[in-house]
């Protein structure tokens, strides 16, 4: 099929090249030279009702029609967000069994988002872009910014974290990269898809005021700012209707709003009304009764809602092509920026590029949660053995957890990647600590790894314990994994707590070393009952396929850890705002209660205290802040205030910080949270360097969602501009006015 694509347009191109010559005797829809709205007009001009039905719904599982009388390719869509996914057969989800499909995990976005670095983001953005550009594919189904509201998201580890300021500056350099080399970016799943269980039927009760401060910014920034061609209509309903057809979601706010000019692409089976998908937005169906093409005598695909029903729904006369041409306009208009572009580079698979972009962003992400009497680094010259204990050393995490499942060249386990760095000097001894998920193969893509074990949780935990006793250090390496209600698509978890009972394992480790150094494998929260026990702990994320090069670097010293939490740890799920005041994962209406006070915006409301906050993270320097200074203590309409702030490197080795501006509203007309980020900086110092962190603070960042007026509104008054390394460890602080 793809070769069939090609030699449509290179046919079509050498056809018009041949006989005229000259661009501008091309027909103006094939004519590069002419603007992309000229071009589709020409187009549509020249459609049939059936070519303009056929583009607007798909023909496979991943792909949508071109017109191939006029020489318009197919256009293929890929999974996303962390690296492109396997070929798939036509009509199932299972990969086809290519041999050349195999890719770059790069860490999962929750890991990108710890960075706290948009050049981070963007390098992301470039070597994933350039890995679906290879594979031939148009759009990339990611990134994904849903806002953690809870731990049990099974769907967490997919999206950029709490905060919808941090995801948005997250999510605009990733969107603009990969469309850079001519792929566009589908930005998902908008809106409110904060759940799996019941994603097809649960129906958020959302006030407007936190829609638009929690909910939309990170999607806002994406189409405003990141110019995202695509966008990914979300399972859930939304004031009574389905996300991918809903009025005011697509049709008020995105297209309406925020003039977007691309294409809303429906979540795989997520359209389910022909009459709203019509007049409500959507302009790409995909996915619609996914059995597809299996069920024998019809092509299924002509029975999509935006597929036959439209056209007899037409020609009954019961719609114009009003809404037709729109859609069309908009799903040509995403070709031409793709499928279309002939002019794009050809992009790269599995490059050395790939590959340390993968590493560097992991190491950037790792989050240093505690390090009780510097216990790390590991010191290489004075350890003589290490044990390695946990499933999560050795399992495989690019393989399952729903649709972001890959099928990677390679993936460097932790064990593997500590083996590697440590050489032959240090014995390491590895002890399995527990069996948690031993599924191997996943869509058919199996990871080769057969983890089976039949030992009681008495002989597993015996064994750890004794390799603890023999070792100079432990390294326990445990968390969640991507099984069914643990990081996964379609289920949430179903607890705080660590499964497999890893709770009883760590406490008997705890019993017989005080070197025990914890690192969390997941993309959520986990409770850690034990942490008074355990002297450090590392957020380890899933980094993808340099995963275990990537730990071994910041574990023993290569690398100088500064990644920060993008969400809250909770002591326990009743600390969340959705677990103590609203209600999560549920089949129908679902209370949003807690309103605004989502992740630490909770914390500050109700004074409780987190296990680890907002936008913690350690180093192995430390770093002093100075008092801040500001250019004026008032501010007018239309200006600014700048606020610098001094911070040194007081160890002795070169580090990155992430110096974060919080904002307090101190005299409001309504609740505000006590202090929201609006600002960060990332900034390197090498031991004893002082740098000078300067933030800009506009009229924007003192805002709030005035939901009777319909608009932004920033109240004259008295602000705090809080400046810390984290939500619960703020430095300086300096008073302004806006007059
Ligand atoms: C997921 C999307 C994904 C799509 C295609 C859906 O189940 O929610 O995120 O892009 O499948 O695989």
């Amino acid at each position: 099929m793809k070769l069939l694509k090609l030699s449509i347009v290179v046919g079509a191109l050498f056809c018009m090249a041949s006989c005229c010559c000259k661009s501008s005797d091309l027909p103006d829809y094939l004519n590069p030279e002419k603007d992309i709205e000229v071009r589709i007009d020409d187009a549509m001009a020249r459609m049939t009702l059936d070519e303009k039905i056929a583009i607007i719904h798909a023909q496979s599982k991943f792909s949508s029609a071109g017109v191939p009388r006029l020489g318009i390719p197919e256009l293929w869509t890929t999974d996303g967000p962390h690296g492109i996914r396997p070929e798939v057969l036509w009509d199932e989800w299972v990969q086809a069994g290519w041999t050349n499909d195999r890719c770059v995990a790069f860490p999962a976005l929750t890991a990108l988002a710890a960075t706290w670095n948009t050049e981070m983001s963007a390098l992301y953005g470039k070597s994933i872009g350039e890995e679906a550009r290879y594979r031939e594919k148009d759009v990339l189904l990611g990134p994904g910014v849903n806002i953690y509201r809870s731990p049990l998201n099974g769907r967490n580890f997919e999206y950029m974290g709490e905060d919808p300021y941090l995801a948005s500056r997250m999510v605009v350099p990733y969107v603009q990269q990969v469309q850079k080399i001519g792929v566009a970016s589908c930005v998902k799943h908008y809106a409110l898809n904060n759940a799996e269980t019941y994603r097809h039927t649960t129906d958020p009760v959302v006030d407007d005021r936190t829609l638009y401060e929690i909910y939309l910014p990170a999607f806002k920034a994406a189409v405003i700012e990141g110019g995202a061609w695509s966008i990914m209509g979300a399972y859930n309903l939304f004031r009574g209707e389905h996300a991918c057809h809903n009025d005011l979601l697509l049709n008020k706010i995105l297209k309406g709003e925020w003039g977007f000019d691309g294409a809303v692409i429906s979540d795989w089976g997520g359209t389910h009304n022909t009459r709203e998908a019509i007049t409500n937005g959507l302009d790409l169906e995909f996915g619609t009764w996914t059995d597809g093409l299996t069920m024998g005598k019809t092509n299924s695909y002509d029975i999509y809602h935006l597929a036959n029903p439209y056209k007899e729904l037409i020609n009954s006369g019961e719609f114009t092509t009003k809404e037709l041409d729109d859609k069309v306009r908009r799903v040509l208009r995403l070709m031409y920026r793709t499928s279309m572009n002939t002019d794009k580079p050809m992009g790269s698979l599995v490059s050395d590029a790939h590959i340390e972009a993968a590493y560097t962003i992991g190491t950037e992400g790792i989050v240093l949660l505690k390090n009780e009497n510097n216990i790390l680094p590991i010191n290489l010259e004075t350890t003589k053995s290490i044990a390695v204990i946990g499933e999560n050393a050795i399992k495989m995490m690019t393989i399952g957890g729903g649709s972001s499942s890959l099928k990677v060249k390679k993936e460097v386990s932790p064990l593997e990647g500590l083996r590697k760095r440590v050489g032959e000097g240090v014995e390491i001894l590895y002890a399995r600590g527990y069996v948690g998920d031993t599924t191997s193969v996943y869509k058919r893509v199996d990871s080769g790894q057969r983890l089976a074990d039949d030992r009681s949780e008495k002989e597993l935990i015996a064994e750890a314990v004794d390799v603890a006793k023999r070792a100079d250090v432990v390294l326990y390496f445990g968390g969640l994994n991507k099984a069914k209600k643990q990081d996964c698509e379609g289920t949430d978890r179903e607890g705080l707590g660590l499964p497999y009972s890893q709770d009883k394992l760590i406490t008997a480790l705890t019993e017989v070393t005080d070197k025990l150094i914890f690192v969390n494998i997941s993309g959520n929260a986990v409770a850690m009952p034990w942490i008074d026990s355990v002297p450090a702990i590392v957020q380890g994320w899933y980094l993808g396929s340099e995963a275990g090069n990537a730990l071994a670097a910041v574990l023993v010293g290569d690398v100088n850890p500064s990644g920060k939490l993008p969400f809250t740890f909770p002591v326990k799920l009743e600390d969340t705002g959705a677990h103590s005041m609203g209600e999560f994962s549920k089949d129908g209406e679902e209370n949003y209660g807690e309103g605004l006070l989502v992740g630490y915006r909770w914390n500050d409301a109700k004074d409780v205290a987190p296990l680890f906050a907002f936008g913690h993270g350690l180093s192995y320097t430390t770093f002093e802040y100075g008092e801040a200074s500001i250019n004026r203590k008032s501010m007018r309409e239309g200006g600014r205030v700048t606020i610098t702030v001094p911070v040194t490197n007081t160890g002795s080795r070169a580090g990155k910080e992430i110096v974060q501006l919080y904002i307090a509203d101190k005299e409001a007309s309504v609740m505000r949270p006590e202090k929201e980020l609006k600002g960060f900086a990332k900034v390197e110092l090498a031991a004893g360097e002082t740098k000078s962190v300067k933030f800009e603070i506009e009229k924007e960042a003192l805002s709030f969602f005035d939901d009777k007026q319909h608009c932004w509104v920033a109240e004259p008054g008295e602000f705090e501009a809080l400046i810390g390394a984290a939500s619960d460890d703020i430095r300086t602080s300096v008073i302004f006015t806006l007059k």
